[in-house]
């Protein structure tokens, strides 16, 4: 009885209900689920039997848990605090209960820690986490010819408030290759990218709008913590950025993905393979540091390019690395169209999706997401024939090349599944949490006339439906107009009709 009225409770914390049955019952279940049990608790899957932290992996998935489980999302920030050498770098994994676990060069790791400070602190309010005190670690620095170790980290003497953690972690990453971008080492986002920037010249395209939208975002929690000099760094090294991107991250009519060490570059029409990456694209958009113009013309390529239709997936980047010389990394031991090397990576599909929600498109952010919805994948028997894994939980990755085109990847243990929560409740839906009111600025399809949110905020519930009124809009809360358009929630234990009227 428990182990049930802890799930329904959590679970219920958010509940929809939209015309979209398969948005419905991921979206009120087994998304958070998925998340909570196999990434956070668990962390292992049929497919990876791990029980690791990874570094930037359960930083990302913490951040869907904002609403249903906000004290698990601060514990993990100061575990991975507590997983930071003195000098910036993070383990990039590690097993409890040892903590034993590998130091590499991978340059985007130890940002996603002010990232999703940012949003825990934006979201929940709670400053105070800021002056946490937490204790560094200390290992044997990377010799110059090794890219790893894995070796038993000891607890360093040196402690700082999680805030200098962010802090050590930013500066440490102001770290730029010679376009001015920030330098790849042996991997961003994509794992398999090893290689690309493994003798310390090559540099990251993606990286660069990450960083960008962790200075930008960062800045404001230096502001709130009283450090204006820090705030001024962030925002002028994101203005560098930017202006670097402009000048070195356009290839014409997407955006790069990166330069190899020896200056040439990645994610361009002038390779032979991997001529498009999606992250870079969508990142420029989700980063705000791509110029406009230019990250429209980008997503329209991502949609030309690598939006699957016939099998219903996004692919990540085209064509495959097979046989040119080019020399990634471990990206291209995968077979064509398996994994990162070009199958529908989830994570990344999401992103795409997310990208053309802040764009406006909603007719395009739906589209996609039906396409790579599970539920839709098996829906029929010979969909389930193709799919051949569980339709209700997000897989990391689909085969997107024959003969396995459409083939479920690994399942279960992906960050895909919080990501994808955030994709449905925050971009699509357009929910956003400030501290204590609810703003809404949806995306829905233009036939939706309206659709139901009911929020447990602590032990009070607002029933919220927002509709589409073709007028001016409103936010009323037990019928009172409120006159800056936003719920402000108060946990006075009652049930609450919230009406918002959208255009
Ligand atoms: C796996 C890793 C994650 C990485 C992704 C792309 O999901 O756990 O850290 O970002 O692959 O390579």
């Amino acid at each position: 009885e428990q182990v049930w009225s802890y799930w329904n409770h959590t679970l219920g914390v958010v509940h929809v209900e939209t015309e979209d049955k398969a948005l419905n019952v991921l979206t009120n279940g087994w998304l958070l689920y998925q998340t909570l049990a196999c990434r956070m608790w668990a962390r292992t899957g049929y497919y990876q039997s791990s029980g690791a932290y990874g570094f930037r992996d359960q930083l990302q998935d913490s951040m869907a848990l904002v609403y249903a489980e906000p004290g698990i999302f601060r514990e993990h920030l100061l575990r991975c605090a507590s997983h930071q050498f003195v000098e910036g770098d993070v383990l990039h994994w590690w097993h409890p209960p040892l903590e034993r676990g590998v130091r590499t060069r991978s340059s985007d790791d130890r940002l996603w820690l002010p990232l999703a400070v940012h949003r825990y602190v934006t979201v929940t309010g709670d400053v105070g986490v800021l002056n946490e005190s937490i204790n560094f670690i200390t290992g044997g620095l990377l010799a110059p010819e090794e890219d790893s170790c894995y070796h038993l980290p000891s607890r360093s003497a040196e402690s700082g408030t999680l805030y200098e953690h962010c802090v050590r972690s930013i500066k440490s990453s102001l770290q730029f290759g010679q376009h001015g971008l920030p330098l790849m080492g042996t991997g961003d986002w994509n794992d398999g990218m090893n290689r690309v920037g493994y003798q310390g010249l090559g540099e990251s395209v993606w990286n660069a709008f990450f960083l960008y939208d962790v200075l930008a975002k960062f800045k404001d929690i230096a502001h709130l913590f009283g450090d204006s000099a820090f705030a001024e760094l962030c925002a002028s090294e994101a203005a560098t950025l930017r202006e670097n991107i402009r000048q070195s991250g356009w290839d014409g009519h997407w955006y790069l993905r990166a330069y190899f060490d020896n200056g040439d570059p990645l994610g361009s029409i002038a390779n032979e393979e991997c001529q498009i990456d999606s992250i870079p694209q969508s990142w420029s958009v989700l980063s705000g540091a791509g110029d406009p113009e230019r990250s429209r013309e980008a997503m329209e390529e991502v949609d030309h390019r690598l939006v699957n239709r016939d099998n219903s997936l996004v692919q990540l980047l085209q064509p495959p690395f097979d046989r040119s010389s080019l020399d990634p990394g471990y990206i291209k031991g995968y077979l064509p169209g398996v994994r990162e090397n070009g199958g529908q990576y989830t994570h990344a599909a999401i992103w795409v999706i997310m990208a053309f929600a802040s764009l406006g498109d909603s007719a395009r952010a739906w589209e996609l997401l039906d396409l790579i919805n599970p539920v839709m994948h098996g829906s029929t028997p010979d969909e389930v024939a193709i799919y051949r894994v569980e339709p209700y939980i997000v897989a990391a990755d689909i085969c997107a090349l024959p003969p396995n085109a459409g083939r479920g990847g690994w399942t279960w243990y992906t960050g895909a599944s919080g990501w994808m929560y955030r994709l449905i409740l925050e971009s699509l839906l357009g929910i956003t949490l400030e501290v204590d009111r609810l703003r809404f600025q949806p995306c829905i399809p233009d036939d939706w006339k309206s659709f139901k949110v009911h929020y447990h905020y602590r032990e009070t519930f607002y029933h919220i439906t927002v509709m589409r009124i073709g007028s001016a809009e409103e936010v009323t809360v037990d019928g009172i107009i409120q006159t800056d358009g936003t719920v402000h929630l108060v946990d006075d234990k009652k049930e609450h009709l919230v009406e918002v009227r959208i255009s």
